[in-house]
């Protein structure tokens, strides 16, 4: 890491009644920031509006975990990047590999998205990463490239100031194997290298590149270690206070 604040953001999906929320927004309100990090948690819609109030006034931003492309209309159970900011994010995460696996979220919708979020002023965390099959066949970097190049389509560089890229192997989500901290600081590197190919060296160097599969408090350490990696995106333990306070202050 160079001197990128790093971010530390915790994706809760589809967990957590609102009592359940309101427990752990509290509780990490209290987790200290020893590394000045970016803190970040993305709780489900029913939580966003309760965790944002929880969260005022603490060193923690509240993400959505996706947005609609339209501001409003006839698009049942989906939201708005005006209604995630009415209920208090300043981030929406868009790409996440179950948007894209489950959902069907293609580069094209994504696409959309990205732009629908910064015409409001949403920082956006988009994520990319590969199957196991793709790795497998040696596609890594051509797949990331691809949902980089056609996700983040049509932006200037000045447009996409701010971005946050998140790394996540499809093959290390929930599946409690995480990429090595070597595996990690290579894909890292070749994806600022292709933002320093697209856009400029400049913009490469201020881009926060996340990595998220996994990350554990047991292996925040190591990943956090690598040059190229700016942060972590948590999924399953950032829905447990001690262990996600210990991942914000790493080592
Ligand atoms: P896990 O940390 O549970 O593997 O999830 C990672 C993730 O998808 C975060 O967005």
């Amino acid at each position: 890491m160079t001197n990128r604040t790093p971010i530390i953001a915790g994706n809760w999906k589809m967990h957590n009644t609102l009592a359940e929320s309101a427990a752990l927004i509290t509780a990490l309100t209290k987790a200290g920031n020893k590394n000045k990090a970016e803190i970040i948690v993305a709780p489900s819609y029913t939580s966003l509006a309760e965790v944002a109030k929880l969260a005022r006034g603490s060193e923690i931003q509240v993400a959505s975990q996706d947005v609609h492309w339209e501001d409003k209309g006839a698009f049942t159970s989906a939201v708005s990047p005006v209604q995630a900011k009415d209920a208090g994010a300043t981030i929406t995460l868009i790409g996440h590999s179950e948007r894209r696996s489950v959902f069907g979220d293609s580069d094209e919708i994504l696409n959309k998205k990205v732009a629908a979020a910064l015409r409001h002023g949403l920082k956006v965390i988009f994520c990319v990463g590969e199957t196991l099959q793709e790795r497998e066949e040696n596609k890594t970097m051509q797949v990331i490239e691809s949902q980089l190049k056609n996700g983040l389509a049509n932006f200037t560089q000045e447009q996409l100031k701010g971005i946050v890229i998140a790394y996540e192997p499809v093959w290390a989500i929930g599946t409690g194997k995480t990429a090595t901290p070597e595996q990690a600081q290579e894909v890292h590197a070749a994806i600022r290298a292709y933002l320093t190919g697209a856009y400029s060296e400049d913009f490469a160097q201020a881009t926060r590149i996340l990595y998220g599969g996994s990350v554990k408090d047991s292996n925040v350490d190591e990943i956090m270690a690598q040059p190229d990696v700016d942060g972590a995106l948590v999924g399953g333990q950032s829905l447990i206070a001690e262990k996600f306070a210990r991942i914000i202050n790493f080592n």
